[in-house]
């Protein structure tokens, strides 16, 4: 049968522009907001080895494996597990993974919009001078009124997946490609600049020995759960948004070099971001496990104190809503290059359906922080809800799916060749493919589902 070579969307226009795409879809507010705060919430030290441990043995793996299947289908992730499953005459159903991921990317847009959108409204909070010598009380109150008004945070929302819409209409190259190009090397530099502040405050070792001891007493099933349900979601994996990505990959890319880069470029930004925010929290006197307000409620605190910390503050928000934007775009890309193939429609108007989908069930989220608090199932809210259910099952189900399928069933021929590693590299991989990551996944999952529903 004969391969279709190049996806109709595009190829990006080199090696480090997959590099800057992936990373740009990979570093976002799962590093930045979520990974500070779940680790404030599961106690520091032993939640991030986990985490670590995470990236390293099955994340980055199951990443190769999810970029092969792309770079191989050249297609939407949908008709790409359809195709390479029926050239290795596998079962159909293998198709399902590529709808799961379609629909995981949705629950996750939805929500994500809304948090980008605090975010958005930060930059003018800050940049219109609010906090300016403003105590940590005051902080506080503020965000409490953000979340208490439904109004404002729909107005932030709604811009924010407008954002959205437009750059994936755009197309790979002259949206989403431009759009990351600048952005990222900015938003490393910020977080430098805030690194510097919290090496300048005193409470810096505290900061670290609270990410670093390992410290078992305070790891349950649950917070390695969600500590393996992270690693999935800061690098974008199991939805097939990296492997929509990898569709658009140059034929010549090397796929290990580049997803080992893209793995520890996204590592760094978090434990960074980490390495920022916990001291603020000790010399403040903040509470760890402030949940999804933390970085809301620690960062102005120090921007107040900065010289010129309205302005770094203004640009430090900029950033992130940049970083969440080009995160944004991959969540919806599958879905939207799946239609383009299936209904030969333009891709703009697909985008703005699947957007105000998506936007609609954003409308949830929001209400969950305010008039639909006390509405709860298994003790989630629906914004607790969404995420546990994609970044704690879905992500990962999804991740070990993928495994399975590169591992056992995909022609080997082809997953050799495109993987192209020397042959001791090669067995390694593909036994944490075959065995490891798969397994892992399983364990974790079963025990810490287990414990949360049915046992104490
Ligand atoms: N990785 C992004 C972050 O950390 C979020 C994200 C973008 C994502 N695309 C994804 C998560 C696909 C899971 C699957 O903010």
């Amino acid at each position: 049968m004969e391969q279709v070579r190049k996806s109709i969307h595009g190829v990006w226009g080199s090696r480090w522009i997959f590099i800057l795409a992936a990373t740009g879809s990979a570093v976002g507010l799962g590093n930045i907001w979520k990974f500070p705060y779940i680790t404030g919430e599961n106690g520091g030290g032993a939640f991030v080895l986990v985490y670590l441990v995470c990236i390293a043995l099955i994340g980055i793996p199951i990443m190769m494996a999810e970029v092969l299947i792309g770079k191989h289908g050249r297609q939407s992730p949908i008709n790409a597990m359809r195709d390479v499953a029926r050239v290795s005459s596998a079962s159909k159903s293998w198709v399902l993974l590529g709808w799961l991921g379609a629909i995981a990317g949705f629950l996750i847009l939805s929500y994500y919009s809304v948090i980008a959108g605090w975010a958005l409204a930060y930059i003018l909070r800050l940049g219109g001078g609010d906090y300016e010598n403003a105590t940590a009380e005051t902080i506080n109150d503020s965000f409490s009124q953000l979340q208490a008004d439904p109004g404002e945070m729909i107005i932030w929302h709604s811009l924010f997946m407008l954002f959205t819409i437009i750059i994936v209409a755009h197309g790979v190259q002259r949206g989403l490609e431009r759009a990351v190009r600048f952005l990222m090397p900015m938003l490393f530099l910020l977080l430098l600049i805030l690194l510097g502040y919290a090496l300048s405050i005193g409470s810096f070792s505290e900061g670290l020995e609270f990410l670093f001891k390992f410290n078992f007493d305070k790891l349950t099933w649950e917070g390695a759960l969600t500590a393996m349900g992270h690693a999935f979601f800061t690098l974008s994996l199991g939805m097939g948004a990296i492997m929509v990505y990898g569709a658009y990959m140059p034929e010549k890319a090397p796929i290990g070099n580049t997803v080992l880069t893209i793995g520890i470029l996204d590592t760094v930004v978090a434990l960074v971001a980490g390495m920022a925010i916990f001291p603020i929290v000790i010399a403040n006197g903040l509470q760890f496990n402030a949940g999804p307000g933390l970085i809301f409620q620690t960062l102005p605190i120090a921007f107040s104190q900065l010289p010129g910390g309205q302005i770094f503050g203004a640009l430090f928000f900029i950033l992130v809503s940049f970083a969440a934007w080009s995160s944004a775009i991959s969540l919806i890309e599958p879905a939207v290059a799946w239609a383009v193939e299936r209904f030969n429609v333009k891709r703009a108007v697909i985008t703005a359906i699947f957007g105000v989908f998506a936007w609609l069930l954003g409308t949830a989220t929001v209400f969950s922080f305010n008039i639909w608090k006390d509405v709860k199932l298994l003790g989630f809210n629906i914004f607790e809800g969404l995420d546990f259910l994609t970044a704690n099952i879905m992500l990962p189900l999804g991740g070990m799916f993928i495994a399975i399928f590169v591992g056992w069933v995909m022609q080997r021929d082809i997953v050799k060749n495109e993987i192209n590693l020397s042959s001791k590299a090669f067995i390694s991989w593909d036994f944490v493919v075959k065995v490891i990551a798969p397994l892992a996944v399983f364990i974790v999952f079963s025990l810490a589902i287990y414990k949360q529903f049915f046992g104490g």
